[in-house]
C-alpha cells in the first residue's frame, strides 16, 4: 500500500465528478449507461451544464450579507432549500433502497423530493419513507388510461401536494446507449406503481397515446392537487398550461433524454417566466451541477431547481446519506454563492443578478 495521497482522500467540498466516476465503478455498464445517457447525438446532454454557464454573475457589494437562509415554499409547502430532486426511474438499479433510500436522504436535506412513476417502490411506501417532508407525485401516461387515473387518485390519497405531469414523452427518445445495450430493468425489479403486470420490465409500459391540455384540469380533480407541468420549453406552451389549469411550469429537456438538438432550459426559462408572469411559479432542471448554477436558474425567475444526476451518483455511492450530502453540498454552495453577491433571500433574487456571457 503506497502513502494516501490528497487525492485519495474525499474532498471537503461536493466533487460531483469524484462521485460519477465512483458510480461508474460500482454500477454494470448498462445501468450507468441507462442513467447517464441522453437521446440521439446527445447534444442536449451534453450542452446543458454549459448553458448555465453562458450568464454570468453580476454581484452586488456592500450589501452586509453573510449568512443565507435558503428556506422558500412551493406551491405553499415549506422546504429548507430551493433544490429538489428529480423525478428519476428505477432508483432500485443505483441502490438496495431505491426510492426509500432517496426519500431519506432528501428529507434530511430539507429538500422536496419528485417521486417518479416508474419506481422500484409504491408511491405509498415512498410517502411513509419521506415523513412529513413535503414531495410530489410524478405521472406518466401508462398504456391503460384507468390505471394513470387510478395513480393520480393514489398520489391525492397517499399525502402527495402536488402532481407532476410529465409532457415530453409522447413516445420514448430515442436513446442509443439503451438501444445498444438492449437495456431492460433488471430480474428482480419492478416497477412498483403498475398494477398487476408490474413487474413486465422494460421501458415499453409508457405510452405512446398522449395527453393534450384538456388532461390538466381532468388530473387536478382526479388527485384533487395542484398540478406542475414538466417539460415545457415554450412561453406559448406555458401560457396554455396556466389557463387550462396548471399551478406550475417546469421546464425541462428530460436530462437530454427525449428531443435533441433541444433548446437547453437555461435559454427556454427566460421566455416560459415572462410568459406566465410572476404570479405563476416556475422551477428548471437540466445540467444542475452547482450552487451558482441554481443562483442563475433563480435569477432568471425560477422558484426552484430540481437535479436529477447528482442525485442519482449520490445514491449509487453512498445511499441516504451520499443524497444527503449532494443537496447540502449544493445548498451550500448556493448560500455561498449568495452571499458573495449580495443577495439575501432566495425567494427574489433580481433578473439583473446575470448578463449573458460575452
Ligand atoms: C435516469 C433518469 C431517469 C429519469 N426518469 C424520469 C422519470 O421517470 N420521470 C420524469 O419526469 N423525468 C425523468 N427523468 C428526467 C429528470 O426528471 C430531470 O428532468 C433530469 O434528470 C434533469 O437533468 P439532470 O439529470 O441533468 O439534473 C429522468 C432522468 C434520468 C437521468
Amino acid at each position: 500500500m503506497g502513502e494516501e495521497t490528497p487525492e485519495d482522500r474525499e474532498p471537503p467540498f461536493l466533487d460531483l465528478e469524484r462521485l460519477e466516476d465512483d458510480a461508474r465503478e460500482r454500477l454494470p455498464a448498462d445501468v450507468f449507461d441507462y442513467y447517464a445517457g441522453g437521446a440521439e447525438s446527445e447534444t442536449t446532454l451534453r450542452e446543458a451544464p454549459g448553458s448555465w454557464r453562458s450568464w454570468r454573475l453580476r454581484p452586488r457589494v456592500l450589501r452586509g450579507v453573510t449568512a443565507v437562509p435558503l428556506d422558500t415554499e412551493l406551491l405553499g409547502s415549506p422546504v429548507r432549500s430551493p433544490i429538489g430532486v428529480a423525478p428519476w426511474a428505477y432508483q432500485g438499479m443505483a441502490h438496495a433502497d431505491g426510492e426509500l433510500a432517496t426519500a431519506r436522504g432528501a428529507a434530511a436535506a430539507g429538500s422536496l423530493m419528485t417521486v417518479s412513476t416508474s419506481a422500484t417502490h409504491t408511491l405509498e411506501e415512498v410517502a411513509a419513507e419521506a415523513g412529513g417532508s413535503p414531495r410530489w407525485f410524478q405521472l406518466y401516461r401508462l398504456h391503460s388510461g384507468a390505471h394513470t387515473d387510478d395513480l393520480a387518485r393514489r398520489a391525492g390519497d397517499a399525502g402527495y401536494a402536488a402532481l407532476v405531469l410529465t409532457v415530453d414523452l409522447p413516445l420514448l427518445g430515442r436513446r442509443r446507449r439503451d438501444l445498444r445495450h438492449d437495456f431492460a430493468l433488471p430480474a428482480g425489479l419492478r416497477m412498483a406503481n403498475h398494477p398487476g403486470d408490474g413487474d413486465r420490465p422494460g421501458l415499453q409500459d409508457l405510452a405512446t397515446a398522449t395527453w393534450t391540455f384538456d388532461d390538466i384540469p381532468r388530473f387536478a380533480d382526479l388527485s384533487g392537487l395542484p398540478v406542475v407541468v414538466k417539460g415545457v420549453l415554450r412561453g406559448d406552451d406555458a401560457t396554455r398550461c396556466v389557463q387550462t389549469g396548471a399551478s406550475a411550469v417546469w421546464v425541462s429537456t428530460h436530462g437530454g433524454r427525449q428531443v435533441d438538438p433541444a433548446v437547453a432550459s437555461a435559454h427556454a426559462l427566460p421566455e416560459v417566466v415572462d410568459a406566465v408572469g410572476d404570479d405563476v411559479e416556475v422551477y428548471a432542471d437540466g445540467g444542475i451541477r452547482s450552487g451558482s448554477d441554481a443562483l442563475t436558474a433563480l435569477a432568471l425567475g425560477a422558484r426552484a431547481v430540481f437535479v436529477g444526476r447528482p442525485t442519482i451518483w449520490g445514491l449509487a455511492s453512498g445511499g441516504a446519506d451520499g443524497v444527503t450530502r449532494v443537496l447540502t453540498g449544493l445548498g451550500e454552495e448556493l448560500a455561498h454563492t449568495m452571499a458573495l453577491c449580495g443577495l439575501d433571500d432566495v425567494r427574489s433574487v433580481p433578473r439583473d443578478t446575470v448578463v449573458a456571457a460575452r
